[in-house]
């Protein structure tokens, strides 16, 4: 096996060029952000799929039933895009859906399961977004991801296996046995505070649900945004505060949600490059052991909403990632009582507390450690067990 690592053994990392381009998509595009993914860093952070999302076909078959490319918009084909992508060392994706068509109406791959995984793994894909609309209601969802699962299996060449029915028809019950690599948990992520806040909120209790080669994926990010979809629906004016976006990636950092970049990083400013490739929070989404968080309620819980709680993720070497995370609207006192880790003050250990955003020591505590925090803002700190 040498330095093979299996597919989806960690929550994938990469971009999507969907939550700010929709259907405005092409060629150049695609190159200039692998050309970004090089210069800027964000390879080297860990970033390594570059995926195309709905919109990239024609709106019809050729006559022998293949998924053709738009050539307006990939005039080279698909195959020399992706070739670019693999010359940066980096890895290609495309989509496609479990339902006669795609989201935006373009051909699914309904009974053309096993032909266009073919077809995928001769232009050189590495990564199949498979979405779930225009299902035909006669058959399940459930066996048409094992399906699509099956045929990218066995198609001759690695691919990733990134399911998005949204969450729907109890997917948490299925999804790890059809063969899918991560699985899309929420409905579709806006720029806003409100929708990071609620699918954030949707996920808390559905921990138990992830883990190495199957993640729970919450949707890609909206960091660095700022209102600049192409879509209302997304979020074309408004956005978040860097504070929101902070909040947001701590967030999916700890919840084990893969990391893929929806905003446009051939305009990144230095603060989302800084979010973004923050490596003491990469690291932590990153851990070999993929344990999904547990939730803690501040002391004294009876004081606190379930918008304020804290976020534990048991790391591979004994670390802790611990999230303090306030959601709600007004400044905030986060208790934490060690003894809700497992550490009774008996046990004769302190943490000695890292910030992963300032980069710096925050001393060595035991007992209980209480930070204040604003509101929509966060503290992550990695824990390690002192005498
Ligand atoms: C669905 C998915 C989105 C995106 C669009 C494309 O809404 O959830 O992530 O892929 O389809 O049409």
């Amino acid at each position: 096996m040498g330095n093979y690592e299996p597919l989806g053994l960690k929550p994938a990392m990469g971009w999507n060029s969907w939550n700010t381009f929709t259907w405005d998509i092409h060629e150049q595009l695609i190159r200039e952000v692998a050309d970004r993914f090089v210069s800027e860093g964000y390879k080297e952070a860990g970033y390594e799929y570059i995926v195309i999302d709905d919109c990239w076909s024609l709106k019809e078959r050729d006559a022998g039933g293949n998924l053709v490319a738009d050539p307006a918009k990939f005039p080279g084909g698909m195959k020399a895009v992706a070739d670019y992508i693999h010359s940066k060392g980096l890895k290609f994706g495309m989509y496609s859906c479990v339902g006669t068509h795609t989201c935006a109406g373009y051909p699914g791959s309904f009974e053309h399961e096993f032909q266009d995984a073919a077809r995928f793994a001769e232009w050189g894909i590495d990564f199949l977004k498979y979405d779930y609309c225009f299902k035909p209601r006669h058959i399940s969802g459930e066996l048409l991801y094992k399906r699509m699962s099956l045929a990218l299996k066995n198609c001759g060449r690695d691919i990733l296996f990134s399911a998005c029915n949204w969450g729907e028809d109890g997917v948490y019950n299925w999804i790890r046995e059809s063969g899918a690599h991560m699985y899309r948990s929420t409905g579709d992520i806006r720029d806003n505070w409100e929708s990071v806040k609620s699918l954030a909120l949707s996920q808390l209790g559905k921990q138990c649900y992830t883990g190495s080669f199957c993640h729970n994926d919450m949707d890609m990010l909206v960091v660095g945004m700022y209102g600049g979809s192409n879509s209302d629906f997304i979020g074309r004016i408004g956005g978040c505060s860097d504070t929101q976006y902070k909040t947001h990636f701590s967030l999916w950092s700890l919840m084990g949600s893969p990391l893929m970049i929806g905003c446009d990083i051939r305009k990144d400013n230095p603060i989302t490059k800084q979010i973004l490739q923050n490596p003491h929070l990469i690291a932590i989404n990153q851990d070999l052991e993929a344990r999904g968080a547990y939730r803690i309620k501040p002391e004294p819980q009876w004081f606190h909403t379930d918008d304020v709680f804290m976020l534990v993720k048991v790391l591979t070497d004994g670390d802790l990632a611990i999230g303090f995370f306030n959601l709600s609207d007004s400044q905030r006192e986060l208790s934490l009582q060690f003894w809700d880790l497992g550490l009774p003050y008996a046990a004769g250990f302190s943490l000695s507390l890292f910030d992963c955003w300032a980069e710096q020591e925050l001393g060595v505590f035991r007992e209980r450690y209480a930070p204040v925090v604003a509101a929509h803002d966060c503290l992550v700190v990695r824990a390690k067990l002192v005498r």
